[in-house]
């Protein structure tokens, strides 16, 4: 998409930047006297004394401290949640339509619905999906997360996200990291999104390892975008809305929250273009594991076993020679949550905005309609370069945890039943004496 902000890019970068020439100081990070006469208030998103590699910290120099003199209120949570025991572990695979955009002024906060997760944010293990939909923006209002690292993927309208280290564009077929304990407002040019959501209670995304790939291909790190300091002096009360445990509070503060007017570090928010992602596969024959499409990846532990992977499939050639050359019927350590972004077809089954769910080592493969026309067809029709569409362009979440649908997930008017018939009446090919 166009965006004629300013980023510095980079992910795993330290940055620099700052809104007035001189406000950050130089060769120390708590001068007595700050330029300007700057707060200095530093954010830790990793343990102090974590390998230096994994260390993420963030100095900012801002116009007034974030410590504040009132009392926090509680507010309704409605369906955007963090407790987990009445989700629903079933072996069902799930289909559902484009979710239905609010009828009433809903902005980002209260347009979110949690939708599957497991774990939660007291022990910090654990992993959630939420889906966003809303026509509204946040007027006067920051969240601020304290229980995960939150990943968007725009399905519909663009998002100006404001934050404390500087603002983002980001647009369907682009994602977001907003990093737990960071200050953000949504602002919605388009006057309505729509969107999926990955949460991570522990630890933060990262760029996977490449292996035998080598140094190149997948997601390039200099392709990752993070804002430049952007600072309002605006005394206005605003209200803060942190999510803690699950809960919401609310707070009055005295004046807007994004007022840092320098910041170095490298615990901040950053945007990726899915398009900008070199996907690699087969040339030979047999189709690749979709590992090979990860863009970001939180690893629980060094046995491949990730909280939450992203992964893109894009517009790309298809290239294998004997091969059933779709995804063969298989079961996954992992659950599959796959979002489409966009479609070459606005209505069907797979137009943008429909999202299907396969459970923990739950069997799934094409539809009997797919299956058919791949087995019949020539070897010369099967076997030719197939260029897949710039048009499409999903994404998938998978997570070793073993995620719970939230219980209103199978109620949903927008569950798609006819999903099931897809996989009714495969024509047995099989001739067996
Ligand atoms: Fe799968």
């Amino acid at each position: 998409m166009t965006d004629d902000l300013a980023y510095n890019a980079g992910l795993g970068n330290a940055f620099e930047t700052e809104a007035l020439p001189g406000a950050l100081p130089r060769g120390q990070n708590s001068p007595r006297k700050v330029p300007y006469g700057l707060f200095t208030e530093q954010i830790n998103g990793t343990g102090f004394t974590v390998h230096r590699a994994e260390n993420q910290r963030t100095w900012m120099y801002r116009l007034r401290p974030q410590i504040l003199d009132r009392a926090y209120r509680e507010r309704p949570v409605g369906r955007f949640v963090a407790d987990f025991s009445e989700a629903v572990q079933s072996p069902q695979v799930l289909r559902f339509r484009p979710r239905s955009m609010p009828a009433t002024p809903t902005d980002f906060l209260a347009g979110l619905t949690t939708w599957a997760g497991a774990g939660g944010p007291s022990f910090r293990k654990g992993a959630a999906i939420h889906l966003y939909a809303c026509n509204a923006d946040m007027v006067d209002t920051a969240f601020c997360n304290i229980d995960g690292d939150l990943l968007l993927v725009p399905e519909r309208g663009r998002l100006h996200v404001r934050t404390e280290l500087g603002r983002l564009n980001v647009g369907p077929g682009e994602i977001v990291v907003l990093p737990r304990g960071i200050r953000f407002q949504v602002l919605l040019p388009d006057g309505a999104a729509r969107g999926y959501v990955a949460e991570l209670f522990d630890g933060h995304f990262q760029l996977p390892e490449r292996g035998p790939v080598g140094a190149n291909g997948l997601a390039d790190a200099r392709h990752f975008l993070f804002p430049v300091a952007d600072f309002e002096d605006d005394p206005r009360p605003w209200t803060v809305v942190v999510r803690q445990g699950g809960r919401l509070w609310e707070v009055e503060a005295p004046a807007c929250p994004f007022d840092v007017v320098a910041w170095h570090g490298n615990y901040a928010p950053f945007k990726y273009d899915l398009d900008r992602f070199n996907s690699l596969g087969s040339v030979s024959f047999d189709h690749a594991d979709p590992s090979i499409l990860t863009v970001l990846t939180s690893p629980m532990d060094t046995r491949g076993r990730n909280a939450i992977d992203v992964a893109v499939f894009h517009g790309r050639w298809d290239v294998a020679e004997h091969t059933f050359r779709p995804p063969f019927f298989h079961r996954n350590s992992a659950i599959e949550f796959n979002g489409v972004v966009r479609s070459p077809s606005a209505t069907g089954p797979w137009q943008p905005g429909a999202f299907s769910w396969t459970p923990y080592l739950a069997p799934h493969g094409v539809s009997n309609r797919t299956y058919e026309d791949v087995v019949t067809a020539s070897n010369a029709e099967a076997d030719a370069p197939e260029r897949l569409p710039d048009s499409s362009l999903w994404i998938q979440f998978e997570s070793t945890y073993l995620l719970g649908v939230m219980p209103w997930a199978f109620d949903d008017p927008d569950r798609d039943g006819a999903y099931l018939e897809s996989f009714r009446d495969y024509r047995p090919h099989a001739k067996v004496p």
